[in-house]
């Protein structure tokens, strides 16, 4: 092996390694987003709210839990209206939100919610 081949192969290693790295960050991402634990319990206070609020900063707690509710579907929460509201706001659906351990979209957190109730809790 000559001198050039060996340089080569010292600068490619650590790309190869951060790509492999990355890879498996991914996978364990995959895995964590498919992990619904179903006694998982979403909170309007500590959960959704925080999140709407970073867009609709100037609503209080109160009239935003009483718009979401108004807008959310117990029985068939996929066909919530808040979620057709929001569907061209890409950063609405994209948002990851942390439950206990559990990483959880933005709509799957609501959706969630509407099917334990849409409780104020
Ligand atoms: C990424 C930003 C963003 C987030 C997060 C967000 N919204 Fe919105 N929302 C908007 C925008 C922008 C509009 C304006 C759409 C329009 O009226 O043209 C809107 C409109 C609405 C409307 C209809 C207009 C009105 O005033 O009644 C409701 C209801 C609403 N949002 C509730 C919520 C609730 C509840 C949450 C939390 C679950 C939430 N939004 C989270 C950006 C956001």
């Amino acid at each position: 092996m000559n001198r050039k081949e060996r340089i080569l192969r010292v600068l490619l290693l650590p790309v190869i390694l951060a790509g492999l790295f990355i890879q498996s960050s991914c996978e364990k991402y995959a895995w964590a987003k498919e992990e619904i634990p179903e006694d998982l319990v979403v909170s309007y206070s500590q959960d959704i709210f925080p999140f709407c609020q970073g867009c609709h900063g100037s609503w209080s707690i109160e009239k935003t839990y009483d718009k979401l509710y108004a807008n959310v579907d117990t029985v068939n929460p996929a066909s919530s209206r808040v979620l057709s509201i929001h569907s061209s706001i890409t950063s609405f659906g994209s948002t990851m939100i942390q439950i206990d351990t559990v990483l959880i979209s933005a709509p799957d957190m609501i959706m969630l919610w509407a099917s334990q109730g849409a409780l104020n809790n």
